[in-house]
């Protein structure tokens, strides 16, 4: 176990700084494949990811010593497998909490796990859930945000950065222990069963809430209006007043880029 000074009782309380790995995601599920005993709330940062994962298969590029990619260890056995979506929500919720004091307005979820400065990509969710039974025995939230890098590779769609938005350096360990904190809190309210806050929460800073917008599925292309998204993690479209539900994959946002 590594000391550090972060606040709260358990998130980030264990903090392992590797220099370098293919995935901090892997490296969490590599251990527990082992029966490495670590604490819940455990958090694997890495200075630089050689094989990060992103969503769909996606690879995740983060320039080394920038940003921050790391993953955090979660044992939510009290959450059914049916209610799994739950979690997405606290952790989209701290990590909106954590970026708003830093960034001010602006910063939204961009469903189902991309986190969004206005109309551009600061950074991602990939959750793994390790399932027992009918509860989640552990958890994998790995989290990249960019935070110092300012130039990008072409193929990387639509970015932003911490740095590019404050015109300045943004210490990485500063904004991990917020986010730990922010997350620990959120993590807490869902424990706590008030799932109605964290949802409340999560649909005020939903993009492109009530907002009539481009989307396409497959190839068909039509303007729709996000209305909600349902306990299971679907996105409830309205398409000319009809109320269509998606599930991640099956639409695309037609973002300018
Ligand atoms: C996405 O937007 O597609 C999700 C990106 C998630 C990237 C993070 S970086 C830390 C952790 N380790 C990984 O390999 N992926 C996640």
């Amino acid at each position: 176990m590594q000391n550090n000074t972060f606040s709260g009782l358990f998130v980030g309380q264990n903090l392992v700084t590797l220099t370098e790995v293919d995935s901090t995601n892997n490296f969490l599920k590599q251990a527990l494949a082992n029966s490495t005993p670590l604490t819940d709330g455990t958090v694997i940062m890495a200075e630089s990811q050689f094989a990060g994962r992103g969503q769909q298969q996606n690879k995740w590029h983060s320039e080394p010593g920038k940003n921050l990619t790391f993953s955090i260890l979660l044992k939510p056995t009290f959450l059914p497998v049916n209610q799994q979506f739950n979690l997405n929500l606290a952790i989209s919720v701290g990590i909106i909490n954590a970026l708003t004091k830093v960034l001010g307005t602006g910063v939204k979820i961009k469903w189902p796990n991309d986190v969004y400065f206005n109309d551009k990509k600061l950074g991602g969710v990939l959750i793994e859930n390790i399932i027992q039974g009918q509860s989640i025995k552990n958890s994998i939230v790995g989290i990249g945000l960019n935070v110092n890098q300012t130039e990008f590779a072409g193929w990387v769609p639509n970015p932003i950065s911490v740095k590019q938005i404050l015109q300045k350096d943004y210490e990485l360990k500063l904004l991990l222990s917020d986010i730990c904190a922010c997350i620990e809190a959120a993590y807490l309210i869902l424990k706590a069963g008030n799932i109605a806050r964290l949802k409340a929460f999560f649909m005020q800073n939903l993009y492109w809430l009530d907002e009539l917008r481009p989307f396409k599925t497959g190839e068909h292309v039509f303007n729709g209006i996000i209305k909600d998204v349902t306990q299971t993690g679907q996105l409830a479209v309205s398409i000319d007043g009809e109320l269509r539900l998606y599930s991640f994959k099956e639409i695309e946002f037609l973002n300018k880029s």
